[in-house]
Order: C-alpha cells, then structure tokens, then sequence
C-alpha cells in the first residue's frame, strides 16, 4: 500500500514545480506619456504587460496613479481597487476606451459579478472618493491617471487589471476568458505604502484549484481503481482472505473521505466562480459523489453470503463500483481540460493509469487459472453441500 504515498508525493511536487512557475513583478519599462507627472514608485505587473506608476500622500491616505496598458485603439483597459474582495466582484474600475466620437475617456464604474453592466454603462461614483482622472492613448497603449482616497484608510488593497479588444454599442465588451487565459489571473494585492505586492488573489484560487484536482485525482482517480484492485484479485489467494476485504474497505473509505474533500473543495469553487460555469465537470462530480455515497450504504445492506440475493448484490456493487472508477477518470481529464495545468500533471496522471491497467492486466493473469480451479472445487463442494469459505466474497 505504498503505491498511493508514492503519488501523493509526485503529485504535491509536481503542484510545488508549477505553482513556482507563476508571473513575478518586476522592474518597470518607461511610461510612454508622463503627462508632465512624476510618480515615487513603479511596479510592472505580472500579467498583461502592464505598468502601475504611484505616488503616496500618507498625509491625506491619497494616491496618484498611472496605469499603462496596450489595447488595440478600438479597445478598452481598466484598473480597480476592490474595497470588498479580491475578485471582479465589488471592484471600482477606472475604465479607459474611446468613445463614439473617438475621444479617450476615462469611466469610473462599479463592477458586478457579470463585469460592467453592458446596458447601462456610464461614468459614475466609487465607494471611495476620486479626486481626479484622465487617460491618454499613445504608442498602442492607454494610460489612466488618477488621483483617489484609498478606500478604508488602508494602504494595502486588492488590485485588478484587464484589458479588452472591443467596445460594442458605447460599452467595453467581455475580455477573454477563456480556460487558463492569463486575464482570469489579473489581481493582486498590494501596499502603496511599501510597494509590496502578494499574489493572493487570482493565485489563492489557483491553488485552491490545485488542492481540489490533487485531492480528487488521488482520491477518486488512484486510491478507488487501487481498491477494486485489490478486492478483486488479491481476494482470490485464499492466505488473504479476511485481509483482502479490510484492506478493500480502507481503501475505499480512505478514497472516499478524500474524495468528499475535494469535492466539497469543487462546489465551493463552483459557487464563487460566478458566471462561468463547467456543467459537464460539475454534473459529472455530482453524479460520482451521489455513486460512491451509494455504494458506502450498499456495504450496510449487504445479505449474507449465503442469502439468494447476494448474486444480485455482487452484480449491483460491482457494476456501480466500474461506473465510478469510469466516470472519475473522465471527469479527472475534464479537469485537466479545465486547469489547464503544465502537461506533465496530464502526463504523470496517464502514466499512473496506464501503470494500475497494466498491473490489473497481469493480475489477471495471474489470478486467473487460480479462480477456475476455485470455482471448479466450489462447484464440487455445493455438490456436496459443504460451504467452507469465509464469507467475505
Ligand atoms: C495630498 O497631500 C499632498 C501633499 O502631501 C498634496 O500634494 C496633494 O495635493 C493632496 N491631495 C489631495 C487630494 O488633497
Ligand atoms: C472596506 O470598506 C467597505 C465599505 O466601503 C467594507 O464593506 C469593507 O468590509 C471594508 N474592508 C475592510 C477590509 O475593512
């Protein structure tokens, strides 16, 4: 049973090598128009080639901002602070596009979960006071200047970027978001007083995105398939016969409290992610866990080994048994398509498959000419009326 502490480690270093492999800040490039502004501090953002230039006022808990950022001319950028999360949800954006008239304008707009609300976009108040705001277009990028109240008299706040390609009828239009576009990863937080920044937004669910796919890989993926291993070939060496029916629980029921984990994990993801929604991975986990959960009850209710409905018993567990192992495989590989982690995640889960199939495959082998000659004798005794097993089949 050293198999599954074996993946476990493959897994957490594999989860430790790509969460390294994260966007850093680093220095900044030149602002393209100063505007005349000079700013204390420069941080290059981590995703979307973008530059934030600031000055503190500790005296007023003020900032003056530049954000720079490329679009295409006909497009749109925006920088926010979230007062209230670190996520769309709850951000105060200064929004930068050209208007009908071709004239750069700078909207400052509360977003919802959906983004900007398309029908009624207009220039409105934040939750914290804006002194002063305009933006240029130059050299293919926007720039926003901003003077503004940091919200709550903190000089730490969660900060989110984002850039779009289009405008359509007067408002800025989706920007990409597509699975494992960098434009979901655009946030994080960081002090105007020291400059420091910490990826906590974009990145914490990332990584609680990490947790729940390790969690259920190794759950639903390894230690299941690893069971019914188990329960069905080391059953048939008759030394271990009670063992095999312990080591089967444990296994399923290790497999399971895992499993009910990170798929607890999965619907709290599910619930924040709010307007995106993969139906097909969340049905998929819904109808697993609903199996399992079955199949957990189904060892209460077992009849006797000897009871005329335990033929049908064996039928019904085995065949719920092969459908979650099925249905898990496919869902783990939804996932995959889902993350989009570096492929050697993809990579390592295949080779681990590949390994359990082909070790199931010379089990039965093995195992085989062992089961006809049991069910020869078996045949033999009930001939003779004798029943001499354990009871654990
Ligand atoms: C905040 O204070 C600085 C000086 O510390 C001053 O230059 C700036 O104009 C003030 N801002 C506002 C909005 O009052
Ligand atoms: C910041 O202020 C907003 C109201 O403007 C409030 O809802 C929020 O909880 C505050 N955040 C913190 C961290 O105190």
């Amino acid at each position: 049973m050293n198999l599954p502490a074996v993946f476990l480690c493959l897994f957490f270093s594999l989860l430790h090598h790509s969460a390294a492999q994260n966007g850093a800040n680093g220095a900044c490039g030149g602002l393209i128009n100063s505007n005349g502004k000079v700013f204390t501090t420069c941080n290059r953002l981590p995703y979307l080639s973008s530059e934030l230039r600031w000055t503190y006022h500790s005296t007023n808990n003020t900032v003056d901002i530049a954000y720079q950022a490329p679009a295409s001319s006909s497009g749109w950028v925006a920088w926010a602070i979230n007062p209230t999360g670190t996520e769309m949800n709850g951000a105060n954006a200064f929004l930068a596009f050209h208007d009908n008239s071709g004239v750069v304008t700078v909207y400052t707009t509360k977003l919802t979960a959906g983004g900007v609300n398309v029908n009624d976009f207009k220039d409105e108040e934040l939750s914290f006071a804006v002194h002063d705001k305009n933006a240029v277009y130059s050299g293919g990028n926007y720039i926003i200047y901003a003077t503004l109240d940091l919200p709550n008299h903190s000089t730490k706040q969660n900060t989110l970027w984002q850039q779009g390609p289009s405008m359509s009828n007067g408002a800025p239009s989706s920007h990409d978001i597509s699975t494992g576009s960098v434009n979901l990863l655009s946030m994080q937080s960081l002090d105007f007083s020291s400059g420091d920044t910490a990826s906590t937004a974009g990145n914490s669910k990332l990584h609680r995105k990490n947790i729940h796919g390790v969690l259920n890989a190794i759950s639903w993926g390894i230690l299941m398939p690893v069971g019914i291993i188990i329960a069905r070939y080391v059953k048939v060496f008759e030394s271990a016969d009670p063992a095999w029916f312990y080591l089967h629980i444990a296994c399923q029921c290790s497999a399971y409290v895992l499993g009910l984990a990170g798929w607890i994990l999965g619907l709290k993801l599910g619930s924040d992610s709010v307007g995106i929604t993969y139906h097909k991975h969340r049905n998929l986990g819904i109808t697993i866990f609903c199996l399992a959960t079955v199949q957990l009850f189904a060892l209460f209710v077992r009849p006797n080994k000897d009871h005329k409905y335990r033929f049908y018993w064996k039928i019904y567990h085995h065949a719920i048994g092969y459908s979650i192992i099925v249905l898990s495989i496919i869902n783990i590989f939804e996932g995959f398509d889902i993350l989009n982690p570096a492929d050697k995640w993809k990579h390592a889960y295949i080779a681990v498959i590949a390994t359990l199939g082909a070790v199931a495959l010379l089990l039965e082998a093995v195992t085989w000419p062992i089961t006809i000659k049991k069910k020869k004798r078996s045949a033999e005794k009930s001939h003779h009326g004798v029943n001499g097993s354990s009871g654990y089949a």
